[in-house]
């Protein structure tokens, strides 16, 4: 079996499946079909992980409202384009068209008013939304955006397989996105059949990962078929190959927070106050 592996050799814990989750078919923005992955009453967050979508339809009547201008505040919002276009433009000055293989960035901080809408009236529109949390001293930092074009995020291949670094390293080879508190590791991996992946991931991260296509195998036991996510469980290394056949899947790892969350739909805060306050700040106009 062709492995490629980064991380050393040392002992260590391999990870297990921990759950399995499949998620729940709902509608956000205005009406845009989804799964929601996390956020759940299934799965209301995984520290530092507060929600995991993934739209994927050919049907426009499922995504052409999309998500009109809403605010944001406290966390910060990735979107990872697998097929489509989506435009983005919101009242910090930002505009970006997102395309396939693309990745959007956004801090929201102290507040940002955005839109988030298809670039396309039919066709295949695919991609994922993550909410990462920002620590307390950080979700009133001024907000940020990076659009990061697929050219701009590299790809370590060996043997095979394909890594697409979006944030982290692996091989040495660094991500363009970074996030001080939560360190998160953000890979998309294909395997050929046969194929393996291994990697060593702080103990204390949180990591679970979500199946494109395809299945795989822990090789502490366990696998994971198409379209679940795989919470992973405690350990510093994990391994994964596909034995029956090629596997895509997304790879994703963050430091938790450990504090307290106060949440209202498009607000993460640390208590209900400051969320009372982000709703009176964005109601006056203070975005
Ligand atoms: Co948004």
């Amino acid at each position: 079996m062709a492995t490629i592996a980064a991380g050393p050799e040392a002992a260590s814990t391999i990870r297990r499946v921990e759950r399995l989750i499949t998620g729940e078919e709902t509608e956000d923005g205005a009406g845009v079909r989804l799964r929601r992955l996390i956020g759940t009453p299934a799965l209301s967050d995984l520290d530092p992980f507060l929600l995991m979508d993934e739209f994927r339809s050919d049907e426009a009547a499922d995504y052409i409202a999309g998500f009109p201008e809403h605010p944001h505040r406290g966390f910060e919002t990735v979107t990872y384009m697998l097929a489509g276009r989506m435009r983005h433009g919101d009242n910090q000055g930002n505009k970006g068209l997102l395309t396939a293989g693309s990745v959007q960035w956004m801090t929201a901080g102290r507040g940002i008013v955005h839109s988030e809408m298809p670039e396309q009236e039919e066709g295949l529109i695919w991609g994922f939304q993550i909410w990462i949390n920002l620590p307390a001293a950080e979700k009133m930092t001024a907000p940020r955006y990076q659009d990061i074009p697929p050219e701009d995020i590299p790809v370590v291949e060996e043997a095979g397989v394909r890594v697409k670094v979006i944030a982290g390293s692996f091989g040495g080879v660094a991500g363009p996105v970074a996030a001080k508190a939560t360190e998160p590791r953000f890979f998309d991996i294909s395997l050929p059949r046969g194929a393996g992946f291994e990697e060593s991931l702080p103990a204390q991260h949180t990591a679970f990962l979500y199946v494109i296509e395809g299945q795989v195998q822990l090789l502490s036991g366990g696998h994971v078929p198409a379209r679940r996510l795989a919470v992973l469980g405690p350990g510093d290394r994990i391994s994964i190959s596909a034995r029956e056949e090629p596997a895509r899947f997304l790879l994703i790892a963050g430091r938790p927070l450990k504090e307290t969350v106060s949440r209202l739909g498009p607000f993460v805060m640390n208590t209900p106050q400051e969320i009372r306050d982000a709703i009176d700040d964005f109601r006056a106009g203070r975005f």
